[in-house]
């Protein structure tokens, strides 16, 4: 049977504290707790919650060459940079004519190019190929495990950069193998396919105006790597998205808006499918914002023009691990 209570007078006496080990327990690592105590971490002072916050664009409008982490670390009580558990976004400023590497330890490297242009390149390594890529505005990659890759810019550039070394930082793991090929979305194919989708007909009923970005690697996922997920999408002018929340974390950027966007999100639905009380996050290009697991959430367009957002999440390790939770409401 568990034992709940200290057995000796000097062991503490606060019931949210272990048992004390008996002088028998061979192990002064192991700790027993009353499962009242432990069921559910997720709280402060022990697994932190993950909070909402934003990033406005004036972090990368000027300044030096630099790697920009949205670093939550602290409030997430885990070493850093991280802006999840699992998921570090950044971004990247370049000067033109200047490099920088990326380096993480990270199984998927996603880079979408907010503006500017240059090229990437990593020499190969006994995990992945060498890749060589130019990219422009509007255009996305991803990289699996591999060496580390050098960003080189031929215009002032910002680039959004969002890779899974929490992750890995948490399970105390460097990657060994490559899970897919380095894959490139050049951005006039994805603004080319996101207008035929509004042009089809059966969009005019639909909310969603969004393309899923996919990896040949991943049939099963329908993901952009086998941990992260990518949506570009478009909240038309007029545009109020009924909520709907996933155990996910998404880290947003926005692309591109007029002022009147936002993004609502709060814990509750209202009787009539709306959320109660909901923090709203302002829309404005080039900003980011984190949309915490398990929050009701609906991307609103008050402004007289289609806005464009691209949301990253940790949705394809929850895909494989059945654990997204998708709802709608
Ligand atoms: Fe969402």
């Amino acid at each position: 049977m568990t034992q709940t209570k200290p057995p000796t007078a000097t062991s503490p006496s606060s019931s949210s504290r272990p048992s004390a080990a008996p002088a028998s327990n061979p192990s002064p690592t192991a700790q027993l707790f009353d499962y009242r105590q432990a069921a559910n971490p997720i709280r402060h002072g022990l697994t932190e919650p993950i909070p909402d916050q934003r990033w406005g664009p004036e972090l990368h409008a000027s300044g030096p060459t630099a790697v920009l982490p949205l670093d939550l670390s602290a409030a997430l009580g885990c070493s850093g940079p991280a802006t999840s558990p699992a998921l570090s976004a950044n971004f990247i400023r370049l000067l033109a004519g200047e490099s920088i590497e990326a380096s993480a330890n990270a199984t998927s490297l996603l880079f979408y190019v907010l503006h500017g242009e240059g090229r990437c390149h990593r020499q190969g390594n006994g995990i992945a190929p060498a890749f060589r890529q130019s990219w422009s505005q509007g255009d996305l990659f991803v990289l699996p495990a591999g060496a580390t890759p050098q960003l080189e810019a031929t215009a002032e550039s910002v680039l959004y950069w969002v890779h899974d070394a929490p992750l890995l930082r948490h399970l105390g793991v460097s990657p060994d193998q490559a899970r897919f090929e380095a894959t490139y979305y050049p951005g006039s194919w994805l603004r080319q396919e996101l207008a035929l989708l509004a042009a089809d007909p059966s969009s005019a009923r639909s909310n969603r105006l969004s393309l899923l970005l996919a990896n040949t690697a991943l049939p099963a996922s329908r993901t952009v790597t086998h941990t992260l997920w990518a949506m570009y999408g478009m909240v038309p002018a007029g545009a109020v998205q009924p909520p709907h929340r996933h155990q996910s974390v998404a880290l947003d950027l926005v692309i591109d808006c007029d002022p009147g966007c936002a993004t609502l999100s709060g814990s509750e639905l209202n009787a009539d499918g709306t959320i109660r009380n909901p923090v709203r996050m302002e829309w404005e290009p080039g900003a980011a914002f984190v949309t915490p697991p398990g929050q009701w959430h609906s991307h609103v367009n008050e402004s007289g023009r289609t806005a464009l957002l691209l949301p990253i999440q940790d949705a394809g390790l929850h895909t494989y691990l059945r654990s997204l939770d998708i709802r709608f409401s």
